[in-house]
């Protein structure tokens, strides 16, 4: 059979079949897609069985169907597998079950109730399967590994045991959806980049799960690892080192400094400190945040030990611009260790007051806070001075 336009065979009798949402633009509503992403589905195909790995997002329904039918009669998949039950994923898995009606769902038991919940999926057409089960499709045995809150509390991955090949889902996945499929056309440095901008948003709130997590995956040794979006990663150790050092908070000696001005305050304090930074020899990103993708600076949260947030008084609180900023470390549960607050106010304050609120219950550790009526004068950059000093000092401490 002649290979179907469109899909790719990562080995012999695995066959890619998802979609690339190349022209997607952003993510959850939060994140954004400068390169679009991928809904990646698998099709295994044993001597005796096959079974469809994950299906695709909402509207591709159709196409994956399509990409089925160039390999195989989509009505006789035997198993359609859900490693996640999020409808990038898993919106297909009903549409797939009618099709080949004698198909069984495997999912983890969370995965089950979810499947019955969002899909409508009848229980007897779902088997249960855990760290002991072993599924042979003839010359290809699906194992599985428990792998919860990787991003939802039902995740597991499947593992083709024979051909070493791991399907992990949204785990060591990527927004990078133009044309290749593998890392090694991107090149590694791309493709990191990318998937470090995907971990700031899904993965960065389970550096827990995603530690051992990463651990079981080294022990299994995969020689290739396929997620569900973005690239697959023919050189695991790639994206393993990165997750190893992203799930571990192994911090860069660098500062992030976000701001909001309206009438140049605080941009002003916001690039005094840069200045004071950079003649250390401190690595600075610098973010004006109204006019940056908040995922960029999710981003630069992953390895970031140090925050400065620079932002005004509107009204008796922060900017609302900064008060989102603030919110996503909060909700993303970043790992950054200290913060610095900048703020400026015309008549009373009550920036500084909403920060401290909205960070509550994080273990930021405030390193200096200035807040100055009207525009910074000399005494302000002074101050500034002598926190970017307190910064250094941290800084030096981080291995
Ligand atoms: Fe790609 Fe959590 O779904």
């Amino acid at each position: 059979m002649a290979m179907p336009m469109g899909t790719l065979e990562v080995v012999p009798g695995v066959h890619w079949v998802g979609v690339k949402h190349y022209n997607r633009r952003l993510f959850d509503s939060l994140i954004p897609l400068p390169y679009g992403t991928s809904y990646n589905a698998y099709l295994v195909i044993g001597s005796r069985k096959t079974a469809l790995i994950d299906t695709v997002n909402p509207g591709f329904d159709q196409e994956l169907l399509d990409k089925i039918a160039g390999h195989t009669d989509p009505s006789r998949i035997d198993y359609v597998v859900m490693n996640h039950a999020e409808p990038d994923h898993a919106n297909a898995v009903k549409h797939m079950l009618d099709v080949a009606r004698n198909a069984k769902l495997l999912t983890s038991a969370k995965g089950k109730e979810a499947a019955m919940m969002y899909f409508d999926v009848p229980a007897d057409r779902i088997t249960v399967v855990d760290e002991t089960t072993k599924i042979d499709l003839g010359g290809k045995t699906l194992s599985f590994v428990d792998a919860p809150w990787l991003h939802w509390p039902e995740t597991i991955f499947t593992y083709l045991e024979e051909d070493r090949v791991l399907f992990p889902c949204d785990f060591f996945g990527s927004h990078l959806a133009v044309g290749e499929f593998y890392a090694k056309d991107y090149g590694p440095e791309l493709c990191v980049d990318m998937a470090k901008l995907y971990f700031a948003e899904i993965m960065m709130p389970f550096r827990l799960p995603g530690q051992k997590a990463v651990e079981k995956v080294k022990k299994l040794n995969p020689k290739i690892i396929a997620p569900s979006h973005g690239v697959i990663w023919d050189d695991p150790k790639v994206i393993l080192d990165a997750y190893s050092k992203w799930t571990t908070e192994k911090m860069e000696k660098k500062v992030a400094i976000v701001y909001v001005t309206m009438w140049g305050s605080c941009e002003k304090m916001a690039k005094a400190m840069r200045e004071e930074l950079v003649r250390k020899g401190i690595n600075v990103n610098i973010f004006d945040i109204p006019v940056t993708d908040i995922g960029h600076i999710a981003k630069e949260l992953v390895d970031t030990p140090v925050l400065v947030l620079a932002a005004p008084t509107v009204l008796n609180g922060v900017h609302p611009a900064a008060a989102y900023a603030t919110l996503l470390v909060k909700t993303l549960r970043a790992p950054t260790k200290y913060g610095v607050v900048l703020s400026s106010f015309g008549w009373g304050g009550g920036a500084v007051k909403q920060v401290s609120a909205l960070l509550e219950g994080t273990k930021l550790e405030v390193l200096g806070v200035v807040d100055v009526k009207g525009p910074p004068k000399q005494s302000e950059f002074d101050k500034i001075k002598e926190i970017a000093d307190k910064i250094e000092e941290k800084l030096s401490a981080i291995q």
